[in-house]
């Protein structure tokens, strides 16, 4: 349980982010530390270009965060692999074998940012997804289908339909975190399905519907993929995360990109969050009443769906008032993070 020591400050133990955005390079570098100083660990997804396809891949790249950490900064980057067509069953045990890469990420081919060498067809995975039910590797779904023919906000729905549920009938045993859900349909599935299944739930999707993009004109540092839905379907998703039910647990999928990718003609997909992310948690579950749950939104549930211990440390929240920068520099460009130049009534001590 988290603590309410009064209502002006709120203990919790150290959270984790269950999906992450890091980039590589400068831009890594920038953004790593906001991540490392709110969470000991995150799942790290592997949309590099290139992406990160192999056990080797995820090794570099883990040492490549590692080497970028600052000194004195405590953090564990829990790796991915990217899923193709033609990952091997054998590439799967390797990756078991390194002890640091803790699941698969399938994006359907098309579906968001560098998702082009995803999968086209997950019946070509059937050999590979056997292993990963075997060795109790989770799949982490990126839940939209790709057909330019069903409606952008229908997209995740279709896919339970169309992908969730067969690939469930098929893997019964296959350990599945449906990422970043944004919908009632989808927070129903979670929560009535049977078997290993759990969804993360982003700060930006507990917060804002999709008139967020339009207001007064078009936001695109509110456009993320999959998109903000109705009001009715942000309701559902704050019920599930808020419900104590721990098959819901907290990933930001704070995804940087440089000021120009985003204000442009055809601007990346992408919210900012981990530079606030805890204080925008709050802020949702203090809105429905529920700080008494954040707790295991935020550091229990997850560890405890992957198998892992929970963190050892805690951290504090205090109401204070204070303003998210405009803007925050990333190796040669600028971010700008969600509610940029907004106010925040909670700050990480
Ligand atoms: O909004 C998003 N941004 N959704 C994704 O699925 C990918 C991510 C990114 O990598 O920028
Ligand atoms: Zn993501």
């Amino acid at each position: 349980m988290s603590t309410i020591e009064s209502p002006d400050t709120i203990t919790l133990i150290r959270p984790d982010d269950w999906h992450v955005h890091l980039r590589d390079g400068a831009h890594m570098a920038a953004v790593l530390p906001h991540t490392a100083r709110q969470f000991a660990r995150a799942i790290v997804m592997p949309n590099l270009k290139p992406p990160v396809t192999t056990a080797a891949d995820a090794a570099a790249y883990r040492d490549r965060i590692l080497a970028a950490l600052p000194q004195g900064m405590a953090f564990e980057p829990l790796m991915t692999l990217y899923l193709t067509d033609a990952t091997s069953p054998d590439e799967i045990r390797r990756a078991q074998d390194t002890g640091f890469i803790h699941a698969v990420k399938l994006y359907p081919a098309g579906a968001t940012t560098n998702s082009a060498a995803g999968v086209t067809d997950l019946r070509k995975c059937a050999r590979t997804l056997e292993v990963m039910q075997e060795l109790d590797m989770p799949l982490l779904v990126h839940g939209e289908v790709t057909d330019h023919e069903i409606d952008l906000f229908d997209r995740e729905a279709v896919f339970i339909e169309r992908v969730m549920r067969p690939l469930r009938r098929d893997f019964p045993e296959l350990k599945i975190v449906f990422e970043h859900i944004t919908t009632r349909d989808a927070a129903q599935y979670v929560a009535e399905a049977e078997g290993p299944i759990a969804a993360t739930i982003t700060a930006h999707h507990l917060l804002y519907n999709r008139n967020e993009i339009f207001k007064g004109g078009i936001n695109p540092h509110y456009y993320c993929l999959p998109v903000l839905k109705r009001e009715e379907h942000r309701l559902a998703l704050v019920t599930a995360a808020t419900s104590g039910d721990e098959r819901f647990f907290l990933g930001t999928d704070s995804a940087p990109h440089a000021v120009h990718a985003k204000e442009t003609a055809c601007g990346c997909a992408g919210c900012y969050t981990a530079l606030h992310a805890l204080e925008l948690y709050a802020t949702a579950f203090e809105q429905a009443g529920a700080l008494d749950k954040l707790e295991a939104f935020a550091s229990l549930n997850g560890p405890n769906f992957y198998g892992l211990p929970v963190n050892e440390g805690k951290v504090t929240l205090k109401r204070e008032t204070w303003t998210i920068p405009p803007s925050v520099a990333m190796g040669e460009t600028q971010l700008v993070p969600l509610d940029a130049g907004d106010q925040l009534h909670w700050k990480m001590s």
